[in-house]
């Protein structure tokens, strides 16, 4: 039996409960869930494409992969072959089971940062490897390792890593034969700091080779419920995990495929989600700093990194006692056991009821 820990969210219950006996209901801003539409135009390319009776490809339609390598090029100045594209069951699970996919084994080391999230470290054990936090790589000296997880904007600090940074990863995984995966499912969420994909020319110097970028629609296009996401980059990767994931049946089913191809294609509708997480930023940073809470990074991304210098289960129980529920820093690692994850993705009323009671 592999060595699990604990789902984490099901040692939030209790508080949830407390949270959730407030007169006026529960502010859940625990679990960075969307609540917004399913924009229409991505519902009718699902329904348009209901009748599909046949097997999907594990590789994904062509019309996907092209939509996937447009959008990259488009938003991200990222220049890739559409070939170099694979469809994800939404990212989670290439980030649970990508060092499996790699034949990453015991006694090798998968390295991801110190504060994140908790699947990389689930990962790296489902895979029989040593899961191993560290934010920098020199002190891992001249061990060869075969995985290295980025991720920029980060759950939960909202974190940005410069495209200097990103190129000092990427030149010590090449000397170290690793493979970087950069988890970028938050990629289209820059605030003050604007990310930077690991396949952008600035950062790899317009080599892919190692590289893989991780993507989701779940945030950018509230489909998260459809399960939508794709993995793109150095094509010997691409052919090696399409190798085995066709062998797995790890397909996506294909009224999912026609649908995502359509938002990645429009922009519009992302933009108008940007806006709706920008008002609702807007409101709750000032008024968790009014309450005591310092933000912490946060220039990016779905959640503001907060700290009001108490323990993290205590600011998590003092919130929930005020019917706000929120994410505990520790389980995102030991780094984050004084800090709060906040975030912003309930609805503007709720949004406006938090803000109300952190007064
Ligand atoms: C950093 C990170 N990676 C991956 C995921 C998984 O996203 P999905 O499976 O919805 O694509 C999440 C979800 O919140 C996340 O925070």
């Amino acid at each position: 039996m592999i060595g699990l820990p604990d789902f984490p969210w099901d040692r939030l219950t209790p508080l949830k409960e407390l949270a959730a006996s407030h007169p006026d209901g529960i502010v859940d801003l625990s679990v960075g869930t969307p609540v917004d539409p399913v924009p229409a135009i991505v519902r009718q390319a699902l329904a348009d494409a209901s009748d599909s009776p046949g097997y999907p490809q594990t590789y994904g339609s062509e019309r996907l992969r092209s939509a996937a390598a447009g959008w990259l090029r488009r938003r991200h100045g990222v220049v890739l072959d559409q070939a170099n594209v694979l469809p994800l069951i939404g990212s989670k699970e290439l980030v649970a089971w990508l060092p499996t996919l790699l034949g990453v084994g015991p006694g090798q080391r998968v390295i991801f940062p110190e504060l994140a999230y908790p699947t990389y470290d689930v990962g790296a054990r489902l895979a029989g490897a040593e899961p191993y936090a560290a934010d920098g790589l020199l002190a891992l000296g001249p061990e060869r390792v075969p995985l290295v997880w980025v991720n920029s904007p980060s759950n939960p600090t909202g974190r940005v890593l410069p495209a200097e940074h990103l190129r000092k990863v990427v030149s010590w995984a090449r000397e170290h034969g690793a493979v970087v995966a950069s988890d970028e499912c938050y990629i289209e969420l820059g605030w003050e700091e604007q990310p930077v994909s690991i396949l952008h020319p600035d950062v790899c110097g317009g080599s892919h080779e190692g590289l893989l970028a991780v993507h989701s629609l779940s945030k950018r296009s509230n489909l998260a419920g459809y399960r939508a996401g794709f993995v793109a980059g150095d094509p010997a990767l691409i052919k090696r995990l399409l190798e085995i994931r066709k062998h797995a049946g790890m397909m996506m089913p294909a009224p999912v495929q026609a649908a995502m191809a359509v938002a990645l294609d429009d922009d519009e509708h992302a933009e108008e989600q940007r806006a709706r997480y920008a008002a609702r930023r807007a409101a709750l940073r000032p008024a968790l700093e009014a309450a005591g809470w310092k933000i912490e990074h946060s220039t990016a991304g779905l959640y503001l990194w907060a700290s009001n210098g108490t323990g993290c289960w205590e600011q998590v129980r003092a919130l929930a006692d005020n019917g706000i529920l929120v994410a505990p820093g520790d389980f995102y690692g030991t780094a984050g056991e004084r800090h709060i994850r906040v975030a912003v993705t309930a609805g503007d009323e709720r949004i406006s009821a938090a803000v109300r009671r952190l007064q």
